[in-house]
């Protein structure tokens, strides 16, 4: 098969693994003002809840296991006259607006399904998005890591913005070895990197010399790990090597 062909059906075959990820939501039984369930949800978990879609709202509402809790928190706010925007930074492109809502205060809540918009300053239960990131401290393979995250969790960590490098460099501190396994492949034919879900490498944190000249893959393919010490910076390692990993709850 024509290589540039292989390549975009392999790039759709991992894309379509992506979008059969499904978010994961934890409610938190505590009231809170907006900006302090954001706090909350920040160190604990990831992020106030952001909703993308039907799949998520199905989820968003499997979270609220106690039924007599009526309304909560989600990561929305407005950010202009009507601009809203999650939390999370994403653009909220996917709305469900009660009938006559937004009325005119900046965040906002789900009722009953729907949203709906309230003062910030209200104390309200919330629920936070659950995209843990585990370490697991077993020596794999890249091969090996990937496969366990699958059965066992999501994926190898997809680290495509700051904010998840920042995650990242919090929790690689536990692994026990210099340099941790991330879901970043390169493809040697394409000379190009890209995460395991599909993602292109926007967003990158390569150590000196790493991850932006050609690779010499004649004996192995390369993969993208990340330093457990020093500047935590990316680095490109043959697959064969056994490292801890991360993997993604989300
Ligand atoms: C949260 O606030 C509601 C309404 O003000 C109150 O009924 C409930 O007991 C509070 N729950 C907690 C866990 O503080
Ligand atoms: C979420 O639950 C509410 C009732 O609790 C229901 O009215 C609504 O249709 C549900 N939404 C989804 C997407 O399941
Ligand atoms: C993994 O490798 C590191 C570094 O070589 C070593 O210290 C650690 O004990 C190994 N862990 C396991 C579970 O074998
Ligand atoms: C990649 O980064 C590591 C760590 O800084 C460095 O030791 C190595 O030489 C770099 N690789 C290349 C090809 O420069
Ligand atoms: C790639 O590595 C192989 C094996 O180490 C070596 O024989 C070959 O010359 C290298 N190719 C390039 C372009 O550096």
């Amino acid at each position: 098969m024509d290589q540039t062909l292989f390549f975009i059906l392999l790039l759709v075959a991992l894309c379509s693994v992506s979008e059969c990820v499904q978010r994961q939501y934890h409610f938190i039984y505590e009231n809170k003002t907006w900006t302090e369930a954001q706090r909350y949800c920040r160190e604990k978990y990831s992020d106030l809840a952001t909703v993308d879609n039907m799949n998520d709202m199905n989820e968003l509402n499997k979270s609220l296991n106690d039924k007599s809790v009526r309304f909560v928190w989600i990561g929305l706010q407005k950010t202009g006259s009507d601009d809203w925007q999650w939390s999370s930074g994403e653009p909220a492109l996917y709305l469900n607006w009660a009938t006559g809502q937004p009325e005119n205060t900046d965040c906002a809540m789900m009722l009953n399904g729907e949203w709906h918009d309230l003062p910030c300053s209200d104390n309200q239960h919330f629920i936070c998005n659950n995209n843990e990131l585990i370490v697991v401290k077993e020596n794999l393979t890249w091969s090996e890591a990937l496969r366990y995250c699958r059965q066992n969790h999501v994926d190898l960590v997809s680290v495509h913005s700051e904010e998840i490098q920042r995650r990242v460099m919090n929790v690689v501190k536990r692994a026990s070895t210099a340099a941790v396994w991330l879901g970043l492949h390169n493809y040697c034919i394409m000379n190009m990197w890209l995460w395991v879900s599909g993602e292109m490498v926007c967003y990158h944190n390569w150590a000196p010399g790493n991850g932006t000249t050609p690779e010499n893959c004649s004996l192995e393919n390369r993969k993208g790990a990340v330093q457990s010490g020093g500047d935590q910076r990316w680095i490109s390692l043959p697959e064969s090597h056994k490292l801890n990993f991360i993997c993604s709850g989300y």
